[in-house]
């Protein structure tokens, strides 16, 4: 398509903002028409800030608008499914905040409308977009470590989002785990075979009260015989820890750092330095490149990198780690045959 995309956010809370602020100020070649929010003055009030001339309560005025050609939903998880049924059925290229759906079934039957529609669904698994894992990536592709053996993942937060955000987000592998699950098999370039996993509330006992946990470890196979392990928490007490490792043949690649600014500090008798505090902090760039990636996508009419494929097969995998750790049995990814 020749011109600017014509875009609207819909949601606006945590995430959401970050996602608005890109589009209206960063992305060339996007024009972030209106935003949306049901919670009182919320999208006039980010429409003022950034600028935008449109906004609503009401995410149907998105739909039916014929003069909006994507659609960016960042509403929570458990409204996923009937948002891309509604923006595709109305012809909208859409991008969605990860995981794509709650469940397994409810991604089957939105690409299958996606399809029928002929739209495509970006998933926002930012991580493939960051520079170090992007360039970590290349190097694999490249031979630097020779073949992949096993893939480590750490995702520790200390921020717990509110119960109102647990209530929607489906539990920890689904929420927090699945980016460790996609960019295992973006990284490791094969598919995983099989999961057991565990877990537990260790600080957050209001969890308990949605079946969920705050501290989770899931052990993965690979198709091709590697393996891996996957750490994820939300009780991290000193900031936002994610890395990642590939170990190969030839050499292991180590991926993420705690530092935000380069900076150290020594004294005396220490040598100190900052510590990435948030989700925002890190993944700064990374949001603003894969929303780069997705106007693109659609200004060439081409596929976007990150599809709804990927983001049913990590689903896939969140959904085995979680019926892993409510059954105690490892969980086969194939099949779904627990053995
Ligand atoms: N990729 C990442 O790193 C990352 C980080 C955080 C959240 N997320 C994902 O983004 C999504 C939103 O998470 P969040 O943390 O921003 O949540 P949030 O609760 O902070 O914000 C959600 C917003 O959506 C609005 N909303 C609720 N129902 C709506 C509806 N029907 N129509 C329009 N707006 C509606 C709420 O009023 C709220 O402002 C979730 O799916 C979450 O998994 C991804």
């Amino acid at each position: 398509m020749s011109g600017q995309v014509r875009t609207a956010v819909i949601g606006l809370g945590r995430l959401g903002y970050w996602h608005a602020e890109n589009l209206a100020t960063k992305v060339k070649g996007a024009q972030l028409v209106k935003v949306v929010d049901p919670l009182e003055g919320r999208a006039e009030q980010v429409a003022r800030e950034l600028g935008v001339p449109g906004w609503s309560k009401d995410p149907r005025e998105v739909f039916e608008d014929v003069n909006i050609d994507a659609v960016v939903l960042v509403t929570p998880t458990s409204t996923h499914a009937e948002m891309i049924t509604q923006a595709a059925t109305h012809g909208k290229q859409i991008f969605v905040e990860k995981p794509i759906t709650q469940t397994v079934e409810e991604a089957d039957e939105v690409i299958q409308v996606l399809h029928k529609h002929n739209v495509f669904c970006q998933v926002g698994f930012m991580r493939r977009f960051d520079p170090a894992y992007a360039e970590a990536k290349r190097r694999i592709v490249a031979g630097d470590i020779g073949k992949p053996l096993y893939f480590k993942g750490v995702s520790r937060d200390g921020n717990c989002p509110p119960a109102e955000f647990i209530k929607h987000s489906g539990g920890l592998f689904l929420d927090v785990a699945i980016h460790d699950y996609d960019i295992a098999r973006f990284l490791m370039g094969t598919e995983v075979e099989s999961v057991t996993a565990t877990g537990n509330v260790l600080l957050h006992t209001f969890m308990n009260d949605y079946h969920d946990v705050d501290q989770a470890v899931t052990t993965l196979t690979f198709a091709s015989g590697a393996a891996g392990d996957i750490e994820t928490m939300r009780i991290a007490p000193y900031g936002y820890d994610i890395r990642g490792e590939v170990i190969g043949t030839e050499g292991s690649i180590q991926i993420g750092s705690l530092r935000h600014h380069d900076v150290l500090l020594l004294t005396t008798n220490a040598s100190t330095h900052d510590i990435i505090p948030d989700f925002p902090t890190k993944f700064k760039d990374a949001y603003l490149l894969e929303m780069i990636h997705f106007i693109d996508a659609v200004q060439k009419r081409e596929r976007p990198a990150c599809t709804e494929t990927d983001g049913k097969i990590a689903l896939e995998i969140a959904a085995a780690a979680t019926e892993s750790f409510q059954t105690a049995k490892t969980v086969k990814l194939d099949k779904k045959v627990s053995i």
